[in-house]
């Protein structure tokens, strides 16, 4: 078995939080372990709970759309979220949980090595980013630890409130350029920390919105 077959194997068979007690079966993430970009959203709802599949609901419908929409397949990124079992109800997951969860992100990130991560929301963002406002951040790509990072908002954002979908397609629009500039640039590698630098200047306005 490889090394990210076994990851799969502890990520399914986990019991390191309380999510592990109410979930159908966990979600390790879906899409290609060599892929160059990487998406993280947030935790499993209730049809990626009992298929065992990431972003297959109607936020993920949306994602699949927005890939589609710049000539990517599921099957050409990979996909994961945050945390990997279903908080109950779909409630945020708990900042417990969350660090519970964080080593099996960290190896997927170390194992697929992705050029660009694209943070889904504002939990992934917090990942990288603690502390900031996706809705300033967003857009707007930054490095971190020789990857580049790049947030936006939650595709089930753009389900409550259809003005984020032009701003969500923009930031889509921007990936295939990112993803070249990123195959140019220094690889992650040991070192010290690059400054998390935004690598271009203010984008669009920003928008007011919490949720996401
Ligand atoms: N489905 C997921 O897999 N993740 C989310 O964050 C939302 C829906």
């Amino acid at each position: 078995m490889s090394e990210f077959d076994m990851l799969v194997q502890r990520i399914k068979t986990c019991t390191e939080c309380a999510l592990s007690q109410g979930r159908t079966q966990a979600v390790p993430g879906e899409g290609s372990p060599t892929a160059d970009i990487m998406f993280i959203g947030e935790g499993p709802g209730y049809y990626e709970d009992r298929d065992g599949r990431p972003f297959i609901g109607r936020a993920g419908n949306v994602l699949t759309g927005l890939l589609n929409g710049i000539g990517l397949r599921r099957e050409d990124v990979y996909i994961t979220n945050m945390v990997k079992c279903r908080p109950p109800n779909n409630r945020d997951p708990m900042p417990e949980e969350l660090s519970a969860c964080s080593g099996f992100m960290d190896a997927q990130i170390e194992m697929i090595k992705p050029k660009v991560i694209v943070t889904l929301g504002r939990f992934s963002f917090g990942k990288f980013f603690p502390g900031e406002s996706i809705t300033r951040a967003r857009g707007k790509p930054r490095r971190w630890r020789g990857l580049t990072v790049y947030p936006m908002y939650h595709p089930a954002a753009v389900l409550h409130n259809p003005n984020l979908r032009s701003a969500l397609e923009g930031d889509f629009r921007r990936l295939p350029e990112l993803i070249e500039e990123a195959a140019h640039s220094s690889p992650a590698g040991p070192g010290p920390e690059p400054a998390d630098v935004p690598l271009v200047k203010e984008p669009a306005k920003a928008r007011q919105l919490n949720m996401f």
